[in-house]
């Protein structure tokens, strides 16, 4: 299978500290590609620097074969690529079938006069984008929720809504960051079930994440970064046995200590 993300050479740094040092790594359809490492690694300026959020100070992203550096984080969406924040960014007085519809903001049709003159362009346009905010909460069982205020909903729901916000618009490569962080063991299990089946669907996804037994059952490849540069890639089990990798784990915790 070819890779349909290809990241080389990401560097970025602040104010002299390197977040990233020439991350190289790439990601395939129909597979999960962790990305692990200790508290401040990079693995979220990583993410940012991939989905637009952040514009490296040297590197090459190239999605489908284009390269996509520099584009806006908008107009990533269209292009099939979509991410989820460590940090939920929800709309919490909004309800849940509006907060995914948010996640089609960069592949509605009708422009702003349509809107602006309430055409009836723009009402079948509503009207399609509901249906499939409603489509995808199903998907994750989170329909029976559509009406409620999602600043209102549990945590373990909330983080779910996240997932269905990213995958509303169909993408074909999503960037996961910590999905299951303050998650429960069954609200983790539920979660790592999804991300499963979105595999199945053929996605590419990439999965930034602590939870080492979630990331060692369900991943395809696993990249070790630690300060900034990566320092182990392939297989889980390949990897769980990377010398460099077995030093940067404290007391073989489910969570990685520090670098080596
Ligand atoms: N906007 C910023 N300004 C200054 N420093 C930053 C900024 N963003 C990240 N950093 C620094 O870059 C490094 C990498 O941070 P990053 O958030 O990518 O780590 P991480 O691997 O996601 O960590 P965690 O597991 O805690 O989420 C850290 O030293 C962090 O303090
Ligand atoms: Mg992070």
């Amino acid at each position: 299978m070819s890779e349909l993300l290809q990241v080389s050479g990401l560097t970025i740094a602040y104010g002299g500290v390197k977040a990233l040092d020439g991350l190289t790594f790439s990601a395939r359809a129909g597979e999960i590609t962790a990305l692990i490492g200790p508290n401040g690694a990079g693995k979220t300026t990583a993410i940012n620097c991939v989905s637009g959020h952040t514009r490296p100070d040297a590197g090459q992203v190239l999605f489908n074969g284009r390269d996509i550096l520099g584009l806006p984080a908008r107009a990533m969406t269209g292009l099939g690529l979509t991410r989820t924040f460590q940090h939920l960014r929800m709309f919490g007085r909004m309800n849940v079938l509006e907060n995914v519809m948010v996640g089609l903001h960069g592949t509605a049709r009708a422009g702003f006069t349509a809107a602006m003159l309430r055409f009836p362009s723009l009402r079948r346009e509503e009207r399609r984008m509901a249906e499939k905010a409603m489509d995808t909460l199903s998907f994750l069982g989170l329909a029976d929720l559509a009406g409620r205020t999602a600043g209102a909903l549990p945590y373990g729901d909330q983080k779910r809504l996240a997932l269905a916000r990213a995958l509303v618009s169909e993408p074909r490569l999503m960037l996961l960051d910590e999905p299951v962080a303050g998650l429960n063991t069954a609200e983790t299990g539920t979660m790592g079930r999804l991300i499963l089946a979105l595999r199945e669907k053929g996605l590419a996804l990439v999965l930034v994440e602590h939870d080492m037994s979630l990331v060692m059952r369900v991943s395809d490849r696993v990249v070790v970064m630690c300060s900034g540069a990566k320092i182990a890639d392939g297989p889980p089990q390949e990897v769980q046995r990377h010398p460099e990798v077995v030093a940067a784990y404290l007391g073989g915790g489910k969570e990685f200590g520090l670098c080596a």
